[in-house]
């Protein structure tokens, strides 16, 4: 093993848990779980085969903390502990040869399809915009009760992921999800405590936060996933997350990943491997606070990693798309037998479908891949996207053709 790489070096984060290397594998939702949303053996084997391939810290895809209330089919939901002989078996999978299992933990807000929520929620009764407006019914503002009762119910998971061996959690803050709802001016014109000053925007994440550490203890890692900004006029500005940032340092976060975008101005993942989009607001980050800082999004090569470690641009290295086609790249780089791995844009060969389709064409060619390593099957390196197309269809109907996110 090569352990003269910045990405093979140890790292201990600010509540003291050890994590043996820089790699970060970031959230993929799974959309493995039958209409119950329970996590199943696919999630077993899958973990498994991450917690093999080497990495630091594997992050789960995000789990919802109410059944009413999913992003996609096949979401995981864990309300309650009926579900807890799986979950141990997925925190023991995943947490081999000293890898960090983090679950993470979301609510969409009316970021849920209308194929999924009659009603969704949200700060307040905006809806959707974008071109992808149409797919998602218009919110119903939360009472201020609601919202300390999802808060409630944030800290709940958290607390189930802890009793199951998970050895971490991530907030999602990003990505246009409940979190984010909240931070964001564009969405939150609530008049209450939750709503207004940015001060009062935070208010949600901070009393999640404050609630999860009470209840997980000052040792135990609490991430959060954050937007650089949510590049659209009247929303969560780069000055609104580095307030976030700040904040949360001193309240002790242990990690904070930088993502961006949302399904109305998608800008969290790029179809050319231009490598890394949010290194220049890390680097912001960087000179403010010195908590541990992910940036997720482009990085391909192994010198494009040790670039950005070296430059101090970013204290991990955030992979989600590569991590679905080789599971083992950590273990690849470490042992110096890597190539880069490429996620080139997958086509049907008509333009108009691609442009309409090809959000979800990706992701489903990313589910597909991340169910064939769980079946135990060697995934399909291609470009031709009728093949997830028809898979997606197969597995979940029509439903499956609303966007979902963008990501
Ligand atoms: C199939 C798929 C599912 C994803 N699910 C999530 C998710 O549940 N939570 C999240 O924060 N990001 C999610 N993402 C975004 C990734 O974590 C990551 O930010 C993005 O893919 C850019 O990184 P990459 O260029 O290394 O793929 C997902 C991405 C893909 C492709």
């Amino acid at each position: 093993m090569n352990t003269l790489l910045k990405v093979a070096q140890p790292l201990t984060l600010p509540g003291g848990a050890v994590i043996k290397n820089r790699f970060f594998k970031s959230a993929m939702s799974e959309a493995m779980a039958d209409r119950s949303n329970s996590p199943n053996h696919l999630h077993i084997e899958l973990y498994r085969k991450w917690a093999e391939g080497g990495t630091g810290i594997v992050v789960t895809g995000n789990v919802m903390v109410d059944r009413g209330a999913l992003g996609e089919p096949g979401n995981v939901a864990i309300e309650d502990r009926r579900n807890m002989e799986q979950l141990q078996q997925w925190a023991q999978a995943g947490t081999q040869f000293g890898t960090h299992l983090w679950m993470q933990i979301n609510h969409p807000g009316k970021q849920s399809p209308r194929t999924m929520s009659k009603q969704p929620v949200a700060p307040s009764a905006i809806p959707m915009g974008g071109s992808y407006g149409r797919a998602f019914k218009a919110p119903r503002e939360l009472a201020n009760a609601e919202v300390k009762a999802i808060v409630k119910r944030f800290v709940t998971t958290a607390r189930i992921a802890k009793e199951a061996g998970f050895t971490g959690v991530q907030i999602h803050g990003a990505h246009g999800y409940l979190v984010n709802q909240f931070l964001s001016p564009a969405d939150n014109r609530r008049t209450d405590e939750y709503g207004g000053s940015r001060e009062n925007r935070m208010r949600f994440l901070i009393e999640i936060y404050d609630g999860m550490r009470g209840a997980l203890g000052a040792d135990f890692p609490i991430g959060l996933k954050l937007n650089s900004s949510d590049f659209k006029e009247g929303g969560f500005t780069e000055q609104d997350s580095l307030a976030v940032v700040e904040k949360m340092a001193k309240r002790g976060i242990d990690l904070i990943e930088i993502s961006g975008g949302n399904y109305e101005n998608p800008k969290m993942s790029a179809d050319d491997d231009s490598e890394v989009f949010f290194l220049k607001y890390a680097e912001r980050i960087r000179s403010l606070v010195d908590v541990p800082i992910v940036v997720t999004g482009g990085f391909r090569s192994q010198a494009g990693m040790e670039e950005a470690l070296t430059a101090d641009n970013t204290t991990m290295i955030g992979i989600a798309r590569p991590l679905a086609l080789v599971p083992d790249i950590p273990n690849r780089i470490l042992e110096g037998r890597y190539d880069t791995v490429n996620t080139q844009r997958l086509t049907t060969g008509f333009p108009s479908l691609d442009r309409r389709l090809g959000a979800m064409i990706g992701l489903s060619y990313y589910e597909q891949q991340m169910k064939r390593i769980a079946q135990g099957k060697p995934v399909k390196l291609h470009t031709n996207g009728w093949d997830p197309l028809l898979h997606t269809l197969r597995e979940q109907g029509i439903a499956a053709f609303m966007p979902r996110r963008s990501n």
